[in-house]
């Protein structure tokens, strides 16, 4: 069957009240990739699958919140949407308004923006303001301007964003037949880990599956306000989509952790590189330093006694690789450069 988008497959668990006012650019039915090289490597016995959410139309999970978010702002008549942003929220802001013929506006904090992210926003027409500041002050501004003024806030505070981001959880079920054990996603501004919760809830509550997973976030260590139970004033990261010192979605986020018996905790850049290579080396999956928060928790927590042996694993990756080739490069040892010749080439390919 055609696939038409999250609204579209579950449209009965979503609050848009026409079809007719569906913005979508298909968004949804991601890969589940079995993630076979990672399972060798592990101490412990696990299922692991990667749900890469970098397939999404702007190559990010925003995709499954802004397809409802900017859907109901059609629904209701509104002219114009505004975000702050760590890069993909805008992105995907952008295409959606583009495509639903609303304003965007994205404010996004200089300089601290991968690339790729910003030339999307640039390309779909939104409004771009860079303010000398971070994320968590550019979400202050946009929040006062959105209850002054006729823009409808779409970060994760508006509920509409978190209902469609629960859709990732439905497709897991439906892919797996069955509810991970455990769930591990990055935690930024934790909109996510609540949408996934909610989710995962929903089809249980409903029959379609018969457990809850263990909902298990990753913060970057520079950037960790949820474990160290205090705000940080100046979030530093190699992960730019997760520098956020005082998430919107905290409590939110511990509810999660709590009810569902899991864990939130911390990365060191190290560790996120590192996952991120790994990915990248031995799966043949690109995603964003951000999106490998799951897998660095994963081989953190390997061998420590939180896993039950045998059980199923669910881990996102956020974004994808390209929204950053910066850090791809930078990471990565320099490609060599020849004259044309044969020997010269086989020399360098090592063949
Ligand atoms: N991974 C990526 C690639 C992200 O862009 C984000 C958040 C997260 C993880 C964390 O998700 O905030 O729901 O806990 N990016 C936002 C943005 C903040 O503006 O694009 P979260």
């Amino acid at each position: 069957m055609e696939w038409k988008g999250v609204l579209h497959r579950y449209f009965d668990h979503l609050p848009i009240e026409k079809r007719k006012n569906i913005v979508s650019l298909n968004e949804g039915n991601t890969p589940l990739i079995r993630a076979n090289s990672i399972e060798e490597k592990l101490e412990d016995d696990l299922e692991v699958y990667l749900k890469y959410e970098g397939a999404n139309p702007t190559c990010s999970f925003k995709d499954r919140g802004m397809t409802v978010a900017v859907s109901k702002a059609v629904e209701r008549g509104e002219k114009a949407v505004i975000c702050a942003s760590t890069g993909n929220t805008s992105a995907s802001a952008a295409a959606f308004a583009a495509r639903s013929g609303l304003e965007a506006i994205v404010v996004i904090p200089e300089g601290k923006i991968a690339f790729g992210k910003l030339s999307q926003a640039m390309m779909h027409g939104a409004r771009v303001v860079q303010i000398r500041g971070n994320f968590d002050e550019a979400l202050e501004l946009v929040l006062e301007i959105s209850e002054n003024y006729p823009v409808t806030l779409v970060n994760s505070l508006n509920p509409n964003r978190i209902e469609g981001q629960k859709t990732a959880s439905f497709e897991i079920s439906d892919f797996l037949g069955r509810a991970p054990d455990y769930h591990l996603l990055p935690v930024g501004n934790a909109g996510n880990i609540t949408a996934y919760w909610k989710g995962y809830k929903e089809y249980y509550e409903s029959g379609e599956t018969e457990r809850l997973p263990r909902m298990t976030g990753f913060q970057a260590a520079g950037a960790s306000p949820i474990v160290n139970g205090e705000k940080v004033e100046n979030p530093e990261t190699v992960a730019t989509a997760i520098r956020i010192g005082n998430p919107a979605s905290w409590e939110k986020a511990e509810n999660a952790r709590d009810e569902s018996g899991g864990m939130i905790g911390k990365a060191t850049d190290e560790e996120l590189v590192d996952a991120y290579r790994v990915l990248a080396d031995t799966e043949g999956v690109f995603c964003e330093p951000a999106s490998a928060a799951s897998v660095a928790g994963l081989l953190k927590m390997d061998g420590t006694g939180y896993f039950d042996q045998g059980s199923v694993l669910t881990c996102t990756l956020t974004g994808h690789g390209l929204k950053d080739p910066d850090i791809a490069i930078d990471s990565s040892p320099e490609p060599k450069t020849v004259g044309v010749d044969v020997d010269e080439v086989l020399e360098v390919a090592d063949i």
